[in-house]
């Protein structure tokens, strides 16, 4: 399927696809047909038993600089009820594969809450976070809020909500919002580097694992809990446990098929 304002490539490396934000004269704002081409993105993915780790980039100045402030500018709490965008947004969040956001340039506003909507990050060193929207006149809507917040603390998350202020890449990844951070010329390569260690493992078991990581978020601890170890029983009704336990009483590689 070809889309206008991303690039997805399933097969980009063995078992790794590569979905790329493309509207590089407005640096990857979101508009809602760019949204809607990422949630169908994701959902074919998703499907598509070849692929075991997605990898959502933009280019070398911009991950995306937010939701497409032209788009969004005269509309009203109606149009925004009726529109309903987040509906694209919360099926995103429900892709079962893990995503890693391979980010460069500005990440900001709509564009720091998709790849915060990712599993990982992996960051250029020109790479700029944050959270500009009370600048606008309004706040973060897509998660902004909860998850910036989770990952960096009040302090840090409190200040860059209301002052609209960014932060580099290097203190996002000493405040714990990213996982790495390389030179520019290489965050493709370090991104396909961590998906190829993810693309290693159990299919089954890495679906059960992000699951269970993103209940942390969701629940309180005693459902989380519930939910983690019900989660570990059923990886027993896997080959992939059988293939992965075996391979390592006999000091081999194991062989997973995901099944
Ligand atoms: C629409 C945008 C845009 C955006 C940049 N552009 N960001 N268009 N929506 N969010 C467009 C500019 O209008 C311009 O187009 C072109 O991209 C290049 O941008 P410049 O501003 O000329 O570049 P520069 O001077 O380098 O400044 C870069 C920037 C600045 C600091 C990133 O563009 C900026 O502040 N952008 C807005 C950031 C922001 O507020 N994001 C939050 C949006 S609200 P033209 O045609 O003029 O050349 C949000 C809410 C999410 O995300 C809610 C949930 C969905």
């Amino acid at each position: 399927m070809s889309y206008e304002y991303i690039l997805v490539d399933p097969q980009f490396k063995t078992h790794i696809a590569l979905v790329r934000l493309n509207r590089p004269k407005e640096l990857n704002a979101l508009n809602l047909q760019l949204m809607l081409e990422m949630k169908q993105a994701l959902h074919d993915l998703d499907e598509d038993e070849n692929v075991r780790c997605i990898i959502i980039t933009g280019n070398e100045q911009a991950f995306a600089a937010g939701a497409d402030i032209k788009q969004m500018e005269s509309r009203t709490p109606i149009d925004l009820l009726k529109i309903d965008q987040f509906e694209t947004w919360d099926q995103i969040r429900k892709t079962k594969k893990p995503i890693i956001a391979a980010v460069s340039g500005f990440a900001l506003g709509g564009g720091c809450e998709l790849a915060m909507t990712c599993d990982m990050i992996v960051a250029s060193e020109t790479a700029k976070f944050g959270q500009p929207e009370i600048k606008i006149g309004i706040m973060p809507g897509a998660g902004g809020t909860q998850r910036l917040t989770r990952a960096v603390g009040k302090a840090l998350a409190m200040e860059m909500v209301l002052t609209g202020k960014f932060i580099s890449a290097e203190e996002a990844l000493r405040s714990g919002l990213i996982n790495k951070v390389v030179p520019e010329e290489v965050y493709l390569d370090e991104a396909v580097k961590l998906a190829k260690e993810v693309c290693q493992m159990s299919p089954v078991a890495t679906r059960l694992a992000k699951e269970s990581v993103n209940k942390a978020f969701e629940s309180g601890l005693q459902e989380g809990l519930f939910f983690e170890r019900k989660n570990f029983y059923m990886c027993f009704s896997s080959n992939d446990q059988k293939e992965g336990m075996k391979a390592f009483v006999e000091k081999r590689i194991p062989d997973f098929k995901g099944n």
